[in-house]
This record gives structure tokens, sequence and C-alpha cells, in this order.
């Protein structure tokens, strides 16, 4: 070898260690279907338990912020809140695949950013409900290099899947099991993404754990199909008998305490349908431990985030309720995520409080890249490496909303022979067996010393519960069975209807915020002040300012966002120089709302 050479091959080996270290990051996404963590289904996930779990961070406290599909993942995938967004619903006209597109989303969401931050992305799986075999193309989804999407009305057919990739005809994949259908295309694009130099994101969203759904009549939504080799599993598991599982006592919302106790049969039934799911998710955990080892061999483990979550959690029993969620109880919102990657402590669980909003931001953040350059995200990072979690900056709280129906699944859900009568695009108005009322705005706080879920009901119900002291939310402090315990009630010092007044407020603030606003919603009550948790809220000194505020309420219940039904939209502002004695509101205009909504509650 001559000296030329030499320097040559030196400095060829220079730049292959600069850019191997220099190489951002890439990301891949793992996305289940209604995947629960009251259930404890990841404890029936071994494979990722070893390779996820025990090597990255667990978040304890990750919440959904719309229990169901299509809107949770658009909060997941854009950064915003639904109310944000305004896709709201798995269908036309609040929701789906159409109205996402119409409300110009397909154009500025995260993979085009990822894009445009340098990103090579590849997407395959469940986008969103309403992505059909009729409007795939209509326009086909941006922002991804590679895809293959599942397509309605056979995304829940677990054994009838059809796909498009990369806006080709759909190809049908009758008689395979969907799972390993999407797993294979992920390694598919694996391969693809490390061909080129760029960095890569890679969205999987296989459709376990969700019941398998035949939409073409007789609709039914029967237990998830699992594969062959997996049917031998989980003969004794049974759904956790915790205080909530079909309680002697009804509980919830009006519409859930009128829910008659569930018998044998049906409990029976649900144990199994619970065991369907977890034995659909081990084709998920097998995947798990492939994506790994090929990652492993590609050289580029130790330089992948890897995130594994799912769009919302799922109720079995729970409150007596069939099998379904987007509810606003601890089974549907609060789920599993667990990410792994550079930096991220192994075997560690986080505590801090997160919601799908952060996702987008906190991936972008990964990336280096700016988001939107028309929209603030309302998101902010989750704190990843150890001293971020050490320390976090995000807040106490997380913003749940609902919009429209709940919907039984499971044999003894109801559904049976009714046919739904045009889809895509219903609205399933025809659907007697699905609660149309379902219209709420909930808070969820944890902080230091305190675990609050405050939900307000568009039929005027509300809802109290106070986690540390009741889990499984039993005891709704605003029903008339309960309403005893308020008088006993202390939270650092303050009395409930102290307390009270702070989280409605806090509702208030959240149930409309934007961008900041939304990790930072007490600078919205109290400006410049120091108050920046409910701990600091609750001084006595603001107490008259929290009396006075307009209350969270409905006018009536609606299908979608429809800001005239949703009561009040501003609170007032604390003045420092008045001391909140003549609050401002935050147009600068003097409130002219009168409370309407039930008072028996709040006085
Ligand atoms: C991926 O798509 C982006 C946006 O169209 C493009 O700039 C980039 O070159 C593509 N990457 C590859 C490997 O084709
Ligand atoms: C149990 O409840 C289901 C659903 O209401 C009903 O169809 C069934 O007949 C009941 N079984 C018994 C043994 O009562
Ligand atoms: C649902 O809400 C609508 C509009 O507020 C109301 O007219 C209707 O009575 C409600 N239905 C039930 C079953 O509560
Ligand atoms: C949300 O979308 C629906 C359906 O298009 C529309 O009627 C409603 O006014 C929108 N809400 C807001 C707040 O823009």
């Amino acid at each position: 070898m001559n000296w030329k050479s030499t320097v040559a091959l030196l400095a060829g080996l220079a730049a292959l260690g600069q850019a191997e270290t220099s190489r951002r990051p890439n990301i891949v996404f793992i996305l289940t279907d209604d995947q629960d963590w009251h259930m404890h289904s990841l404890d029936y996930m071994p494979l990722l338990q070893k390779y996820v779990i025990n090597e990255g961070t667990l978040y304890d406290n990750h919440y959904c912020t719309v229990s169901v599909c299509c809107p949770s993942r658009v909060n997941l995938w854009t950064g915003r809140a639904a109310h944000s967004t305004n896709v709201t619903d798995l269908f036309p006209p609040y929701g789906g695949y159409p109205k996402f597109v119409r409300e110009g989303l397909n154009e500025d969401w995260f993979p085009v950013w990822m894009q445009n931050a340098g990103y090579n992305t590849y997407y395959t799986g469940k986008l969103f409900n309403s992505h059909s075999i009729d409007n795939y193309n209509d326009p086909y989804v941006k922002g991804f290099n590679g895809s293959d999407f599942l397509l309605d009305p056979y995304t829940y057919e677990y054994y009838n899947a059809y796909m498009t990739r990369n806006g080709a005809p759909p190809v049908s994949y009758a008689g395979k099991y969907s799972v390993d259908v999407v797993a294979e295309k992920a390694y598919g694009f694996l391969d693809e993404a490390t061909l080129h130099e760029e960095p890569f994101f890679l969205g999987i969203a296989p459709v376990a754990c969700h019941s398998n759904v035949k939409f073409t009549p007789p609709l039914t939504f029967d237990t998830a199909f699992y594969a062959e080799r997996h049917a031998h599993l989980f003969k004794d598991y049974k759904i956790p008998r915790v205080a909530n599982f079909n309680p002697d006592v009804p509980s919830g919302t009006d519409w859930v305490r009128k829910l008659p106790q569930l018998n044998d049969t049906v409990i029976e039934y649900h144990d199994e349908f619970q065991r369907s799911r977890l034995r659909s998710l081990q084709a998920v955990d097998e995947m798990v431990e492939e994506l790994i080892h090929k990652l492993e061999a590609k050289g580029i483990l130790d330089n992948t985030y890897i995130f594994y979550t799912t769009d919302n959690g799922y109720h079995i029993s729970q409150h007596r309720l069939s099998p379904g969620k987007e509810c606003p109880y601890e089974e549907d919102v609060h789920i599993p995520l667990v990410v792994r990657g550079p930096g991220i402590p192994a075997g560690h669980t986080a505590g801090v409080i997160s919601s799908h909003t952060d996702l987008s931001p906190t991936m972008l953040k990964i990336a280096g890249s700016k988001g939107s350059e028309k929209v603030e995200l309302d998101g902010f990072p989750i704190p990843l490496t150890k001293e971020e979690l050490a320390s976090p900056e995000s807040g106490e709280h997380v913003n749940i909303e609902f919009w429209g129906h709940a919907l039984p699944e499971g044999k003894y859900g109801k559904i049976g022979d009714d046919p739904l009568p045009h889809f895509p695009g219903t609205d399933f108005k025809d659907l007697e067996i699905s609660v149309r009322n379902n219209t709420y705005k909930t808070a969820r706080v944890i902080g230091k010393g305190y675990n609050l879920m405050y939900t307000v009901w568009c039929s005027g119900d509300k809802e109290f519960y106070d986690l540390e002291r009741d889990p499984h939310e039993m005891s709704n402090l605003l029903h008339k069975d309960h309403a005893h315990l308020q008088s006993s009630y202390q939270l650092a010092g303050r009395s409930f209807k102290r307390v009270l007044s702070r989280i409605d407020a806090l509702l208030m603030v959240l149930k409309s915020c934007y961008g900041k606003e939304c990790h930072e919603p007490w600078n919205t009550l109290h400006g410049s002040s120091k108050v920046k948790n409910l701990r600091q809220a609750l001084d006595s000194e603001y107490d008259a300012f929290y009396d006075d505020q307009p209350r969270v309420s409905f006018s009536s219940c609606e299908m979608g966002y429809l800001k005239a039904a949703e009561g009040p939209q501003h609170v007032n502002k604390w003045d420092d120089e008045k001391h909140g004695v003549a609050p401002v509101n935050v147009d600068g205009k003097q409130q002219s709302f009168q409370y309407t909504g039930p008072i028996e509650w709040w006085t």
C-alpha cells in the first residue's frame, strides 16, 4: 500500500466514523390497536418484556386523549388535540380519513415534517378509520416514502385483509393472518430503509388486539382472531377481579349506572374474549423480537429508538361494561407506552404523566425537526434521558375529550344482526344499541400527593374520583350516593368545594387549549403569577377568583365538536393588581356568560 492510498483509506475511515456518530437516530414505532394496560396485557408479551421493557423505559402514566381509534391516531400523528384538528369521530362528517384530508392535515402532519427534516419514512398497517378501498387514492396519504395500508371495510378482518402499497390498487390477503402480513411488510420496509444513507422512521400498526369486525351485513364485533400457533395459550387467564369488575353496586356516569350486572355466562365469554386478545398479541410479540434481530444484524440497533404503544385502552366487564372503549375511565384512557433507544435508561419506570399529544413532538425533537411551519403543536416532548426524567418539565395533567357514541362490542354487546345502513360514511344513526350521548370532557391530574379524575358529560352529569383513595373509580363524589364523602374530603388541607373549583377551571382551559397553553394551562388563569400547578392554585388567596369562574358545561349532546353546544369558552384571568377582584376575560372583555347548568353539585 503506498502512502497515497493509506491517506485515502484513513480519510475514508474518518469520514465513516463521523457518519456513524453523526447519523441521526432511526425510529421504529409500533402501534397496536385497543391494547389494555389494566388487564395486564404487557405481562403476556415476554419478548416485548425482554427486548423493549427491560432494555428501555416504561411510561406508566401514559394516556390517550380520545379513547377511540381514529381521533386518537390523528392526535398522535399530528401532535395536536382533537379539538384543534376537529377530527373527532371514526366516520364522516366528524371524523375518519376524509375529515383528516378535509381539515388539510394530510399536507401538514408528522411524516411530512420528518421528510422535511431529511428522514425517509415508511408505514404499514392501519392508519385511520374510513380509509378504504374506495378513497385510498382520493388523495393518497402524504408523507411516506413507502407505505402499505390496511383498508376498510376489511381492516378488522384478521383473515381477510386488503392493502394498498404506495397507492396501487388494493390487494387481497384473504386467508393470511393480517398481523403476520403486516410484520412481513415491516421487515421489507426495514430492508428498504437501510439501503439509504438518511435516517428513517418506520411506523408499524397491526390490527391486534382489536375485535374482529365484519362491516358487511350482518355487522359483527367478534373476539380478536389469533394465529393457529397461539391457540393453546392462556387457557387459565382471567380478567383481574378488581373492585370495578362487574361490581355489585352500579358505578360510572348515568348511562353506565343503568347497566345490569353481568351473569356468569357473560363473564365466561368476557374472560375468553380477553384471552383471544392476548393470543392475537403474540404475533406482535414475535414481530418485536424479529425486528430487534434485524436491527442488530444491520448494526443499527443502538442508534434506533423503538416506541411501543397503542391507540386507546379497553374495558371488559369493568363498571359492568361490555367489551369496548370510548369511556373516560382508566381502562380506556391509561395505556401502555415503552421506549428504548439511545440514552434511554434500561429497566426504568418513568412515573411522569404524558399523553399521545406528546409523541410527535418527542420524535420531532429526536429528529431535530421544527415540525409544522403553520401550526403550533399542542404536545410537549416527553423526558427520555436519565437527566430529563430526573427533572421533567412535563406537567401534571392530561386533557381527555370525546364526542359521539359508545359502542358495545362482543356477542352480548347487542350488535347482533343490526346491519350498518351505509358504510363507509355511516354515523351509526340507525344503531340503537350504541350509546349516542357519550360526549364529555375529562381532566386527569397526577401530581405530588394527588391523583384526580374529573369529567363533565354533555348530559349534565359530572364525575370526580380521587384515585389515591379509589383507584378503580367506584366512588364518584359528585353522585348523590357518595356525596356524603364530600364533607370529610381534604386535599392539601383544602375542602372538596375548593378542589373542585380549581379542577373545573383547569378543564375550562384544557378543553379548548391551543399550543403552549395546553402544556401550561395555569398560565392562562394566573398570567405571570407564581401558580404552576394544582397545589399552588389551591391557595386560599384565590378562592373568590375560582368561585367566580365560568363552569364547564354543555347546552346539548352533539355527535361532533359544535362549539355552540359547549358552554362558555373562556376563563377569567387573575389580575395581579386587582387581586382577582375584577376578573378580566382572556379576550380582554368582561364575562357576559351566565351559568345555566345544574348547580346543586356546586354550592
Ligand atoms: C423520500 O421522500 C422525500 C420527499 O418526497 C424525498 O425528498 C426523498 O428523496 C425520498 N427518499 C428516497 C430514498 O427516495
Ligand atoms: C346471561 O345474560 C345474557 C345477556 O343478557 C343472556 O343472553 C343470557 O340468557 C343470560 N344467561 C343466564 C344463564 O341467565
Ligand atoms: C341525548 O342528547 C340529546 C341532545 O342533548 C337529547 O335530546 C336526548 O334526550 C339525549 N338522549 C338520551 C337517551 O339521554
Ligand atoms: C368541526 O367539524 C364539523 C363538521 O365539519 C363542523 O360542523 C364544526 O363546526 C367544526 N367545529 C369547529 C369548532 O370548527
